[in-house]
């Protein structure tokens, strides 16, 4: 399905964004799970905004001085696990990440957002609400370790990229035979809110899932978390094609997670954060508003940037360590 042809084919009733974000960062920082760590257990890598560090608190959307992202009064924090190879001989090294599909040329890497509403085309009759200054969450856990709880993970999923327009299947866990065109992951967060918490002890128990495979229509929200938020997704592409000549033919999935001692070759533990940080009310009115995708940029209602300023805006390197070239151990490992 290329949703990028089907923006032309309906027209939308209410808003959806998908706009891309170059990455701001690779680093084992993690203000969410880990505040103040420095640095934290595993590696990530980062979009949004450059107030990115180990601490992180208050209204976001005013801290930093620049973003990644297409929308430049989004300056909220987007990140996933690091994509590694592990290699017959027992080292690492890190997948690189590309551009997805219908975005503009030239951005750095990073990630796809989606903020969209009851599906792509329709908020149900129902107000989306913004997610409020200081919200955070996060969807999935390294800690998941069995098939059958990452299948009940609606939304966490795995596409095995015959080329960057590739969206079915959606897999629980990571492909098994090699990719022609990479490994792409999607991560979908719940957007029922309970109304009241901006975060919760596990960052998950403040928002309930509604969400269903592939952008299909979520379902009613719970009396619990009646507060219908914009549906948040993210995708990120990995080029994992440069090692698939180094996956001897039969062996076992050589691509890993970057947590615990040898990485998570399953997947079954994918997990993504968020933390809110858009400017004022800018994502209530493009949740207001009737634009879709990149219609929604130049002001209209959205103010948007270049591809040079998104790749220019980066975070400082807090935490030095290698990163690049093979690896004996994972970062943090
Ligand atoms: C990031 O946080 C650390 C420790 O909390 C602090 O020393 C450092 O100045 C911060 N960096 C930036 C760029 O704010
Ligand atoms: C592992 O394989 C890579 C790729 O061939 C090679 O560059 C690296 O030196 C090897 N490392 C060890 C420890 O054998």
């Amino acid at each position: 399905m290329r949703w990028s042809s089907l923006a032309f084919l309906i027209a939308p009733s209410q808003a959806a964004l998908r706009f891309g974000c170059s990455t701001l960062s690779i680093q084992r920082l993690d203000p969410v799970v880990e505040p103040g760590n420095l640095p934290s257990a595993h590696l990530h890598q980062i979009v949004g905004g450059n107030a990115f560090n180990a601490t992180m608190s208050g209204d976001i959307g005013e801290k930093g001085t620049c973003t990644t992202c297409t929308f430049s009064e989004d300056f909220s924090n987007y990140w996933t696990a690091v994509m590694f190879f592990r290699h017959p001989n027992g080292t690492f090294k890190r997948v690189p990440i590309m551009q997805n599909a219908a975005l503009p040329n030239g951005i750095n890497g990073g990630m796809t957002i989606y903020y969209t509403q009851k599906d792509f085309f329709s908020n149900g009759n129902q107000k989306i609400t913004s997610f409020p200054p200081g919200f955070r969450m996060t969807v999935g856990s390294p800690t998941t370790d069995t098939l059958d709880k990452a299948r009940g993970n609606i939304g966490l999923r795995f596409v095995c990229l015959q080329d960057k327009n590739t969206r079915f299947p959606e897999l629980p866990d990571f492909p098994t035979q090699p990719c022609r065109g990479g490994i792409m992951t999607v991560h979908h967060f719940p957007s029922c809110w309970d109304g009241k918490n901006l975060d919760s002890p596990d960052h998950q128990s403040h928002m309930y899932a509604t969400t269903k495979e592939a952008f299909q229509e979520a379902g009613p929200c719970p009396a619990s978390h009646p507060v219908r938020m914009p549906q948040l997704a993210y995708e990120t592409l990995w080029d994992t094609t440069q090692f698939n000549s180094m996956w001897p033919s039969g062996a076992e999935n050589p691509f890993v997670l970057g947590f615990g001692p040898n990485g998570d070759d399953n997947g079954y533990g994918t997990h993504a954060d968020y933390a809110f940080g858009w400017k004022g009310d800018s994502l209530q009115r493009a949740m207001d508003s009737n634009c879709m995708f990149n219609a929604c940029e130049n002001g209209r209602p959205l103010k948007s940037q270049g591809v040079a300023e998104m790749n220019r805006c980066a975070a400082k390197q807090v935490v030095k360590e290698p990163l690049d070239g093979w690896l004996t151990s994972l970062p943090g490992q």
